[in-house]
């Protein structure tokens, strides 16, 4: 379980029925319920030592997706510890909203040595759950990164989930071995691991066998490409931190800038965001 003092939470209506948990290792959104119902995934088996990565939730990758010969996998956002810059508050528009912030240090220079500033900024209305990432070069040298929301859908049976938009697209396949393909279902379904980047994509994905929800609408602004991944079978009894039989349960469809590093000189910034919204079914 994770400590009470790692939890910030967001919660838009006196019945608790619209709320957002996250853990300030890594700025883990760990969960988003809307009108009751969970929508995003946690294994059972998450390990919360602030250490280790949390396993589900959304965990942000910075400022490598994929190994890193600097250290690792997925880079340190997600294993860093993020201060509360903002609390949950309500704003104007009456949508719940909360800022979280991560500052290069001696750990994250020791890795990458430059100097960056995190900015992630939450908004919680009825229906929708918006979440964006602005990187701040506070640095005098240009660097490159790449970024990505590792969201993890909760499904009832994965094998009956879809993903839309991804028709026609170039994709990397790491299950064969980095190898390029086109897309050529209109929805991608999941029947064995899938570990899939997919360039280009467009700014709108339909997930559908969403657990509770049923359709989930994604929304990405300059975040153009778009990850799916399931572990299955083998590769869940090898994750420490999920449980065998937990890969059913699971989807991720993950919103990022991969395909191309971006390059930010001194005092440039860039925000990608992504809009969750429950559609009605
Ligand atoms: C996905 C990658 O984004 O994350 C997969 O495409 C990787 O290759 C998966 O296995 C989980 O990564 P990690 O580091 O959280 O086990």
């Amino acid at each position: 379980m994770a400590a009470v003092k790692d939890i910030v939470t967001l919660v838009l209506d006196k019945d608790h029925k619209t709320t957002v948990t996250v853990h300030l290792h890594g700025a883990t959104v760990l969960a988003w319920k809307t009108q009751g119902k969970e929508i995003i995934f946690v294994s059972e088996s998450a390990i919360y030592d602030n250490k280790k990565a949390i396993r589900g939730g959304i965990p942000l990758v910075f400022p490598n997706f994929g190994p890193w010969e600097l250290e690792p996998q997925h880079g340190f956002a997600r294993i860093s510890r993020w201060k509360l810059e903002k609390k949950p508050e309500k704003d104007d528009s009456g949508a719940m909203t909360a800022v979280f912030t991560l500052t290069d240090n001696k750990d994250t220079r020791k890795m990458w040595d430059h100097k960056f500033k995190l900015t992630y900024t939450l908004y919680l209305t009825e229906k929708t759950f918006k979440t964006t990432l602005k990187v701040d070069n506070t640095g005098k040298e240009t660097f490159t990164f790449t970024t990505l929301l590792h969201t993890y859908f909760r499904t009832d049976d994965v094998t009956k989930a879809t993903v839309s938009g991804l028709q026609g697209l170039e994709y990397v396949d790491k299950v064969r071995g980095d190898g390029k393909f086109t897309e050529d279902r209109e929805l991608v379904t999941v029947a064995g691991e899938v570990d899939r980047a997919y360039a280009g994509t467009p700014n709108n994905h339909v997930i559908t066998g969403v657990t509770g929800g049923g359709k989930v609408l994604m929304e990405k602004a300059n975040l153009p490409d778009t990850v799916v991944w399931n572990p299955w079978v083998d590769k869940a009894k090898a994750m420490g931190d999920f449980r065998d039989d937990e890969y059913p349960s699971m989807l991720c469809v993950e919103a990022g800038h991969v395909a191309t590093p971006l390059s930010l000189g001194a005092s440039q910034s860039f925000t990608g965001s992504q809009t969750l919204t429950l559609m009605d079914e």
